[in-house]
């Protein structure tokens, strides 16, 4: 039997990159699975194959009335919330010197804010259950300052030490709340930042330690641990997928040495 079976996991973001992978994810462990997204997305599709009863809802998460409806609809029509997961979210920044504050703005509004909205509309539902499991999608630019990493790095910041309060406040309510750390994963928003920066992706192979990218599938992969009951006394966790990039400094010992 699968391990998720019929257990209802809402998703934002899941219209591309990490969310739409951790819907497949789920939907393939046979989850019923409802997407929020701003933008529609074809590969939807694919986890409608997987669980056909899965649903999708164009919505800002930043709009709280709207994200409340679509909540309201998977509850009525599922009678629970099993799972949350917050992958809906932008990248930008700057120095702070140079930031607009409207680009401030708009990345805490949808990173930090959205998150908050997102977990704010499930909270009655799954403390009502006695049950849930939260996973929001942070960044290691939560855990570590990033060169122009200003309104970014503070929304993850954010959004890492938002979840290990949620994680206090409603543990005993059952709920768990943990935070996945992804390093750099191959997705749409990594393709943008790497097409302003050429040289960021040579950088940033050299500094993990696996040498490659991450997929979205990997990130999944921590996902679903985190919403199985695998991980029922995991909560208030930032847990870390980078391939190693947050674990030290390269400085080419180990090809000097002719290890690798
Ligand atoms: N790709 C990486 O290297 C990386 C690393 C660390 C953390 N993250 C985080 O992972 C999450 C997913 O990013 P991704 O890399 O998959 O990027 P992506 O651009 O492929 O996906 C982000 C999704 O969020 C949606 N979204 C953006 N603003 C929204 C809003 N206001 N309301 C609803 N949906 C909105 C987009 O439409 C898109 O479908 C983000 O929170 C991102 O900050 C990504």
């Amino acid at each position: 039997m699968p391990n998720l079976e019929n257990r209802v996991a809402i998703i934002t973001g899941a219209a591309s990159g990490i969310g739409l992978a951790c819907a497949v994810r789920y939907a393939a462990e046979g989850a019923i699975v409802v997407g929020l997204d701003k933008n529609t997305s074809a590969e939807w599709a694919a986890v409608e194959a997987q669980a056909a009863q899965s649903r999708f809802h164009q919505v800002d998460v930043t709009d709280a009335a709207a994200q409340n409806a679509a909540v309201a609809d998977t509850v009525r029509e599922f009678g629970r919330i099993d799972i949350l997961l917050t992958a809906a979210g932008v990248g930008a920044g700057g120095p702070v010197g140079m930031l607009e504050e409207a680009d401030w703005d708009r990345v805490i509004d949808i990173n930090l804010k959205g998150t908050f909205l997102s977990v704010k509309a499930v909270l009655e539902t799954m403390s009502a259950q006695r049950s849930g499991s939260i996973i929001t999608i942070a960044s290691v630019e939560g855990i570590n300052g990033t060169e122009g990493g200003s309104a970014y790095n503070a929304s993850k910041g954010g959004v890492v030490l938002l979840s290990k309060n949620i994680a206090m406040d409603y543990g005993r309510l059952g709920i768990r709340c943990n935070a996945i750390c992804p390093g750099f994963i191959d997705t749409p928003m990594l393709h943008e930042v790497m097409g302003l920066m050429p040289e960021l992706k040579a950088d940033v192979i050299r500094e993990t330690k696996v040498g490659r990218l991450g997929r979205p599938e990997e990130i999944a992969g921590a996902a679903y641990f985190l919403a199985s009951d695998d991980a029922s006394y995991v909560t208030g966790h930032a847990l870390v997928v980078d391939g190693g990039y947050t674990a030290g400094h390269s400085h080419g010992i180990v090809q000097m040495l002719g290890l690798v």
